[in-house]
């Protein structure tokens, strides 16, 4: 009984690692019926919190990365691979900035936003490719993103 027992248990982790997604649906499903998803976000996707909070909790470490980049160059793999990361939140911050809550109804405010996603995607690239001269080059495209922002929408 007791080894009958321990098998289906070594059975149902094995079903678990060949079927990820059927745990991810199991979680879904009770969150879903924990009602931690209302039926207004499965309608339209809304941003999780302010601009200013996402401005200084995401958008300014990740673009500080590149701003600061020349004065602590990465070096060893992994710092290359935490700047990978920065910039690729960065990217994704700027398409953020275009959800319900955030975006702004006036044209400069996408232009502004594809602007800052662009330089942000030849960031990533230029990390992936440890290439710090280009990264350095992008500061300028970077940091006229959020001063033409800034300074149209603050
Ligand atoms: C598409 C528009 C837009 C872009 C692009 C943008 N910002 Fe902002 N940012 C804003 C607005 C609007 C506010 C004012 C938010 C508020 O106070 O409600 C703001 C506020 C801020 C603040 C102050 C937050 C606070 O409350 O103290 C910082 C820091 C900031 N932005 C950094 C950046 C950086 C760095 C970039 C570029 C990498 C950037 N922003 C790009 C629109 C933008």
């Amino acid at each position: 009984m007791g080894s009958q027992c321990s098998l289906s248990v070594a059975r149902v982790l094995i079903g678990i690692r060949r079927c990820p997604s059927l745990v991810i649906a199991v979680v879904l499903g009770s969150v879903m019926a924990g009602k931690l998803v209302s039926a207004a976000d499965l309608a339209s996707p809304h941003a999780t919190t302010n601009l200013s909070e996402m401005m200084t909790r995401i958008v300014q470490p990740s673009s500080d990365a590149v701003f600061y980049v020349a004065r602590t160059p990465p070096q060893t793999d992994e710092d290359w691979r935490r700047l990978e990361n920065q910039t690729l939140m960065l990217a994704e911050s700027a398409n953020l900035l275009l959800l319900p809550g955030y975006v702004q109804a006036q044209e400069q405010w996408l232009r502004d936003s594809l602007l800052m996603r662009n330089a942000a995607v030849a960031a990533y690239k230029a990390a992936q490719n440890k290439d710090l001269a280009a990264l350095e080059e992008l500061n300028n495209a970077l940091y006229e993103s959020c001063e033409n922002c800034h300074m149209a929408t603050r």
